[in-house]
């Protein structure tokens, strides 16, 4: 089958690999209908997060036709089925799953150890995301193999377009999962900061979810229009003061509620110093991240406010202001998205026409052309905002 294959830093290739097999009775294999390039896979692709080895297949959200089912999920899965499948791996038995933690999953990173070591406890099996996450070859491919699929799909009606599914594998229970977290409350402003794929249904779910106003913040002019189309207020980062201009729109007081749907990659320019410095830490291995969005939201939150983090860090950070953060007494929500714990909820929303994810998708392209797309992807060339590719 084909299949996009990592092969180093920013070096994807579309190549020619065997096709997944059955390896275990609860496995599913799905030939795969659409799938798309995530801003986390923009982390792989500069090789920012560890443990990825050449050949490792990315993509980790995808959809499509059960085309084989092991003994042990059949009770639940049927050849023939449409699904979509969620990014995180889930067994659905452990105590994280029965809480519903399903990127907390105890049981599907077969390369635990791995993760016991680097993060004090493993996490949920991810596909296509680093041997951190188990190793499993992702979706950006003709054919996926579904670990645990009996507890790892979203049944979807044949009704309804691949474009206003798809996102249920992620961006869309992520933004979702963003403004939930940030416990949103009538009265409330909310801020986002970042308007690529994930901030804008962040965006979108704040204001579904009761926030009075929501201001925007990018630097990126049709993802600001994006943003504004929805309802919200922006902030061009470039040109205005990010800090000024939130006190202006909230009386001096800062947002009740703020969200991160940047992570690790703050954009670095000369307006915004500490990136220049977090650039030069990160080349010479001091630092993994570029934390300047947690340190701005830090400083601009009302006080006893809520910071919600859905944009991914890998490691260590520094310069994170914890005196401040104290003594305004903020809380921090975090996490990699627990994606069924929204889709019912989501996908009746889709049917209900309330949500359609698709307005975020500029580029439809063949699956063999997403070595370029993830260029275009990465220097959001060509006003691009979501890539969906077809096998
Ligand atoms: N937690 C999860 O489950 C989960 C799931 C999917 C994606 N993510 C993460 O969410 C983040 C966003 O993903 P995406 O697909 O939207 O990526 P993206 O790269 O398209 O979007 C990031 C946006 O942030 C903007 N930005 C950069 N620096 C900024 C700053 N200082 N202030 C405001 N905006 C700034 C960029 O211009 C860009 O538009 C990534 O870190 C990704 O890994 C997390
Ligand atoms: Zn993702
Ligand atoms: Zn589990």
């Amino acid at each position: 089958m084909r299949a996009l294959v990592w092969h180093g830093k920013e070096d994807i290739r579309c190549d020619t690999v065997s096709d997944p097999q059955i390896e275990d009775d609860r496995d599913a294999i799905i030939k795969v209908t659409s799938c798309a390039i995530c801003g986390s896979d923009l982390h792989l692709f500069h090789n920012l997060i560890p443990a990825m080895l050449p050949g490792d297949i990315m993509g980790h959200e995808s959809m499509g036709e059960v085309v084989e089912v092991g003994a042990a999920a059949k009770a639940t899965l049927k050849k023939g089925e449409r699904v979509v499948i969620p990014f995180t791996i889930q067994c659905g038995e452990c105590e994280q799953c029965q809480r519903g933690n399903f990127s907390l999953c105890q049981r599907t990173n077969r390369k635990g150890n791995l993760g016991d070591k680097a993060f004090g406890h493993r996490t949920a099996g991810l596909f296509g995301y680093t041997h951190l996450t188990g190793g499993y070859p992702g979706g950006q491919a003709e054919f996926l193999r579904v670990p645990f699929a009996d507890t790892t799909h979203i049944k979807v009606p044949d009704s309804i377009d691949d474009e206003k599914l798809l996102f249920l594998s992620d961006i869309l229970p992520t933004g979702w999962q963003a403004a939930v977290q940030a416990d949103i409350q009538p009265g409330d402003t909310v801020a986002v900061w970042g308007c690529g794929p994930v901030g804008q249904m962040t965006i979108r779910s704040a204001i579904l979810l009761g926030a009075e106003q929501v201001i925007a913040i990018d630097h990126l002019p049709e993802r600001l229009s994006m943003a504004a189309a929805a309802g919200a207020v922006t902030i061009n980062f470039e040109t205005e003061s990010v800090i000024e201009r939130l006190n202006e729109l909230t009386s001096g007081e800062g947002p009740h509620k703020c969200i991160d749907a940047v992570g690790s990659e703050s954009h670095v320019n000369m307006g915004q110093p500490d990136t220049l410095l977090d650039r030069a830490k990160q080349m010479v291995m001091l630092e993994n991240d570029r934390p300047h969005v947690l340190r701005e939201m830090i400083y601009a939150c009302r006080p006893g406010g809520v910071i919600s983090i859905i944009g991914v860090y890998t490691g260590l950070v520094d310069k994170i202001p914890m005196g401040q953060a104290m003594n305004k007494g903020v809380t921090f929500r975090m996490a990699q998205a627990h994606v069924p714990r929204w889709t019912d909820d989501l996908l009746r929303r889709i049917e209900d026409d309330q949500i359609d994810p698709s307005f975020v998708i500029t580029h439809k392209v063949d699956l063999s052309d997403g070595p370029e797309m993830y260029r275009t992807f990465r220097d959001k060339a060509d006003s691009c905002i979501k890539v969906m590719l077809k096998p």
